[in-house]
């Protein structure tokens, strides 16, 4: 029988992220949905994702700031990278980070 590894990837720091207009800091090294886990734990522990290309649960939208252009990705298969800015996500996505908490008022967009 073998043990699980660990959740995230082995990574050397924090990256800053902005998902719904909140800055968030995540791991590096690990793709966009298990890097949203370190914000979402369980939510994302327990949303309906297939973690493998199939369900498209995961699918978001995102740009690396203001006037660059938008991507659209599966974000079990993208790495995180620093300065992301995910502007759209699929409805389970969305319910999983529900209590992400809405921006601070510095932060608003
Ligand atoms: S989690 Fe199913 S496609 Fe990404």
């Amino acid at each position: 029988m073998s043990t699980p590894g660990p959740l995230f990837r082995p990574y050397d720091k924090l990256v800053k992220i902005t998902v719904k207009g909140r800055e968030v800091e995540v791991p590096d090294n690990n793709m966009i949905l298990r890097a949203l886990q370190f914000v979402a734990g369980d939510n994302i522990a327990y949303g309906r994702f297939c973690w493998n290309e199939e369900c498209q649960y995961c699918r978001i939208t995102y740009d690396m700031g203001e006037g660059t252009p938008s991507h659209t990705a599966i974000s079990c298969k993208v790495l995180v990278k620093a300065g992301m800015r995910i502007t759209q996500m699929d409805t389970e996505l969305r319910y999983c980070l529900r209590d992400l908490p809405a921006p601070a008022e510095n932060q608003k967009p």
